[in-house]
C-alpha cells in the first residue's frame, strides 16, 4: 500500500486523501479488520424491539446477525452462524421466535443462545452443548435506546467511544419526554461507490446547494427559507452554520433550521407544544438546541443521524466490496405525535430522503459519479478536502467534519495520529437533561 493514505498539512491549509483508499481491495479487507473491529457499531434501536421474542436480523460489520429481545425481556445480539456448521440459524427479516433452528441439520437454540436442542444427539461422544454452549454473543452496550456492538475484547466502553458526541443523540431523543421511536418500515438501497463517498456526503454542507438545488428552488418557491441560506443567528450559530469535532472521529455540522416546509396549522402548532415541554423539561437554551438547529452527524466509522426539524433518520452504511455500498435508513419520530404530525413526518421520509425522494438520488449520482472519476487514479492521484482548514471555526459548509472522521480513520489504519484541529464546540447549554 502506498504511504501517506492521507495528507494533513497543516502548513499550506491543505487536506489530501489518496484515491486509492476508494478502489482498493486491500485497503477493503484492511478497514473491515482494522476499523470494523475495534469500533462501536450501530445494531438498531429498542424500540424496534418492544415486546420479548422479538427479533431482526441485518448485517452489521461484515457479519449476519440477530438483534432480539429474549424470553427474559433483555436486548441481545447473537451472531447468526449455526455452532454446527456455519448456516444461518434465522433466516426471517423481523418477527418473534423462542428458539431459532438451524434449517440444515436442525440444531436448536434458545434466543438467549444457548444450543438446547440436537438431532440425534445421542450419537456424539461428546455433547455439543457441553461443547460449544451458544452462539457465539458479542459485546453490546446501549446509550439512551441505541445499541451498539463491539467485535472487540479490549475496546473502551461505550460511553468513552462517544465522548461528547452523546449529545448529539440526547438532543435526538429530548425532542419529547418519551423518547424517539423507529417508525415502522426501512429503506435499504446500494452505490455503486465507496461507501466512504457516502460517509463524506452525509455531513457534507458544501454540496447543498448545487446537488440538492431543485429541492431548494422547490421551498424557495413555497416561499420557505432554506438552511443555511438563512440570515438569523440562532443561539450563537451563525447563518452559515458550524462543523464540530469531537474525539474518536464524531462529527456534526450544526445549522439554522429550515422550519416546517409544507406543514399545516396543526403541525406546526404540534411541534411548538412539544418544544415548549422541552422548555419546561430542560430549558430554553437547550430546546433551541433541540428544535430550532439542524444537525448532520456522523458517529465513526459508519453510522449517521439527520436531525432537521422536519424529520430525522439513522442510516447505516455497510461496506461489501470496494465499489459497492449498502444503505439502511430509520425514519425515527418523537413518541406520541398526533396522526397529522406523523403523517407529515412520513411525508418528508418518503419525499425528502427515500430512494426515490428529492435529496437521495441526487447524492448517489454524485457518489457514482466521483467513484467512476476514480479509473484516473494514476493521473489524478489526491482527492481534496481542505476547505475552510485553518479557521478557528469551520463553518457547516466547510470540510472540518469530513477531516476529523479521516484522522480517525488514518489512525485505526496506519497508526498515525494527526492532531485534532479545533476544540470541540458545543455551541449551546451542555447541561445532561433529565432521563439522560
Ligand atoms: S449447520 Fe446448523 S445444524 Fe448443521
Ligand atoms: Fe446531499
Amino acid at each position: 500500500m502506498p504511504d501517506p493514505l492521507v495528507i494533513d498539512n497543516r502548513k499550506d491549509s491543505l487536506f489530501q486523501v489518496d484515491r486509492e483508499v476508494f478502489t482498493s481491495q486491500e485497503v477493503f479487507e484492511r478497514e473491515r479488520e482494522l476499523l470494523f473491529g475495534p469500533s462501536w457499531l450501530y445494531v438498531g434501536h429498542e424500540s424496534e424491539l418492544p415486546e420479548r421474542n422479538d427479533f431482526r436480523t441485518r448485517d452489521v460489520g461484515g457479519r449476519s446477525i440477530i438483534f432480539n429481545r429474549d424470553r427474559r425481556g433483555e436486548v441481545r445480539v447473537l451472531l447468526n452462524t449455526c455452532l454446527h456448521r456455519g448456516a444461518s440459524v434465522c433466516r426471517h427479516p423481523a418477527g418473534k421466535a423462542k428458539i431459532f433452528t438451524c434449517f440444515y441439520h436442525g440444531w436448536a437454540y434458545r434466543n438467549s443462545g444457548e444450543l438446547v436442542n440436537v438431532p440425534s444427539a445421542e450419537d456424539y461422544a461428546a455433547s455439543p452443548a457441553d461443547v460449544y454452549g451458544g452462539l457465539h454473543t458479542p459485546r453490546i452496550e446501549s446509550y439512551r435506546g441505541f445499541w451498539f456492538v463491539n467485535f472487540s475484547g479490549d475496546a473502551p466502553d461505550l460511553r468513552s467511544w462517544l465522548g461528547t458526541a452523546t449529545y448529539l443523540l440526547d438532543l435526538a431523543v429530548d425532542q419529547s419526554e418519551d423518547g424517539i421511536e423507529v417508525l415502522t418500515g426501512t429503506h435499504n438501497y446500494e452505490l455503486h461507490a465507496n461507501w466512504k463517498l457516502l460517509v463524506e456526503n452525509s455531513v457534507d454542507g458544501y454540496h447543498a446547494k448545487s446537488v440538492h438545488h431543485t429541492y431548494f428552488e422547490m421551498m424557495m418557491e413555497l416561499g420557505q427559507t432554506p438552511p443555511m441560506l438563512g440570515d438569523a443567528d440562532t443561539n450563537g450559530v451563525p447563518p452559515a452554520g458550524l462543523g464540530t469535532e469531537f474525539d474518536n472521529g464524531h462529527a456534526t455540522l450544526i445549522y439554522p433550521g429550515n422550519g416546517l416546509p409544507l406543514a399545516n396549522e396543526n403541525v406546526v402548532r404540534n411541534l411548538a407544544e412539544l418544544r415548549e415541554k422541552a422548555v419546561q423539561r430542560c430549558g430554553e437554551s437547550y430546546a433551541t438546541a433541540v428544535f430550532d438547529l439542524a444537525r448532520n452527524s456522523i458517529f465513526f466509522p459508519n453510522f449517521v443521524l439527520i436531525d432537521l426539524n422536519f424529520g430525522m433518520i439513522l442510516r447505516t452504511i455497510m461496506p461489501v466490496a470496494p465499489d459497492r455500498t449498502e444503505v439502511t435508513s430509520w425514519h425515527i419520530a418523537p413518541r406520541g405525535l398526533d396522526g397529522e404530525s406523523l403523517q407529515y413526518r412520513i411525508d418528508n421520509a418518503l419525499t425528502f430522503w427515500g430512494p426515490a425522494g428529492l435529496a437521495t438520488p441526487d447524492d448517489v449520482e454524485a457518489l457514482e459519479q466521483a467513484q467512476r472519476g476514480f479509473t484516473a487514479r494514476n493521473e489524478v492521484r489526491w482527492s481534496d478536502i481542505s476547505k475552510g482548514l485553518g479557521k478557528a471555526r469551520p463553518a457547516a459548509n466547510d470540510e472540518l467534519q469530513m477531516r476529523a472522521w479521516w484522522r480517525q480513520w488514518n489512525a485505526l489504519m496506519t497508526g498515525e495520529r494527526l492532531p485534532r484541529e479545533v476544540d470541540e464546540f458545543v455551541p449551546f447549554d451542555t447541561r445532561t437533561p433529565q432521563g439522560a
